[in-house]
């Protein structure tokens, strides 16, 4: 394995409150430089490049990231599917020996999250992870981030700035209607650390990670924050700030389509299902994005209580504070 001591990307579990907090206002200040004070960077990745890896699609993390990279001054370097031995005809041990023998940082989307920890283990480089069938933290960072500016009432960088976020999310009731995926495991893997509240609504069968249930509990019980698991819809949205859902079928899931699309029936949100359930009468609406016509009504998606294209562009601030801490600063603190 490589030295110890080269800080990684793989999940919020591995970080504290205050490092997730550093992420965040870095984030924020990143976007109050370009969107505000029109500033470069000082380019301080100039001569330094990103290994890309993906062995996924990706619209937002791709575009992201790849402008991020550019905006720092340095070289992203896209390897899709088809252009690299991603756990294909070469051990991910060798590949990432190789690759990070050759580049300033990994940034890798897998199918199974093993896959990224060992890149993490043998890399002489950070290595962030884009996306694993456990975990995409920098989704997260981006939702916290979006909940951040909702809650300041602004999408002014400016404002935005002038506040710090542990001002602004304790407190907040998030529901998650859908299934039990990586984007779940990953709020579970941060919200309660922070004191943000989650209620969750899984159909039977599609229920998070037992492991990743229990370490959220354990983190919630020690920030006081509630943390609810249900079968019903109607229960998680009670008292909701915020209704999040995702795709019912990700990716590498297509063979199971129908038989999700039965399992998953009134598990749709609508405003409908938002009121009878008593979400707060304000509520918000979060996705990741890409979205399906089935897990969410387009009355909901494309209302005023829909921040899911803010959510998506502060992909591209977070991911950037993500690179820049790593790759820059060296660092969370
Ligand atoms: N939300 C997200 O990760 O989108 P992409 O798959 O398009 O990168
Ligand atoms: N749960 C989805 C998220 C896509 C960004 C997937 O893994 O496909």
């Amino acid at each position: 394995p490589a030295p110890p001591g080269i800080p990684h990307y793989l999940t919020h579990a591995d970080l504290s409150a205050k490092e997730i907090y550093n992420l965040l206002t870095l984030a924020i200040q990143h976007k109050y430089n370009v969107k505000h004070l029109n500033k470069s960077s000082g380019a301080p990745l100039a001569g330094k490049t990103l290994a890309i890896m993906f062995s996924k699609r990706s619209t937002r993390t791709r575009v992201a990231t790849e402008s991020a990279v550019a905006y720092l001054g340095g070289q992203p370097m896209f390897l899709g599917s088809q252009d690299i031995q991603l756990g294909v005809n070469e051990s991910l041990l060798d590949t990432s020996k190789v690759v990070s023998s050759m580049v300033d940082g990994i940034m890798a989307r897998v199918g199974a999250h093993s896959d990224i920890e060992t890149l993490a283990k043998y890399s002489t480089v950070p290595v962030i992870n884009a996306l694993s069938d456990k975990y995409h933290p920098t989704q997260i960072l981006a939702d916290l981030m979006t909940l951040h500016e909702i809650y300041v009432s602004s999408s002014s960088s400016y404002v935005a700035h002038q506040t710090h976020p542990s001002k602004t999310l304790p407190g907040l009731r998030v529901a998650w209607v859908g299934d039990g995926n990586n984007i779940l495991h990953s709020m579970l893997a941060t919200f309660p650390k922070l004191g943000v509240h989650l209620s969750v609504a899984t159909p039977k069968g599609y229920e998070p990670n037992e492991e990743i249930v229990r370490y959220a509990q354990t983190e919630a019980g020690k920030t006081n924050t509630e943390l609810n698991f249900s079968y019903y819809p109607k229960e998680a949205v009670k008292d909701a700030d915020i209704i999040v859902t995702d795709t019912w079928i990700s990716m590498g899931q297509e063979e199971e389509k129908a038989q999700r699309i039965k399992d998953f029936a009134g598990y749709r949100v609508t405003s409908q299902m938002a009121e009878e359930g008593g979400a707060k009468s304000d509520w918000k609406f979060l996705h990741c994005l890409p979205r399906k016509q089935e897990e969410v009504s387009d009355e909901v998606f494309y209302s005023p209580r829909s921040f899911v294209f803010q959510e998506a562009e502060n992909r591209k601030w977070t991911i950037l504070a993500v690179i820049d801490a790593l790759m820059v600063k060296k660092s969370f603190d």
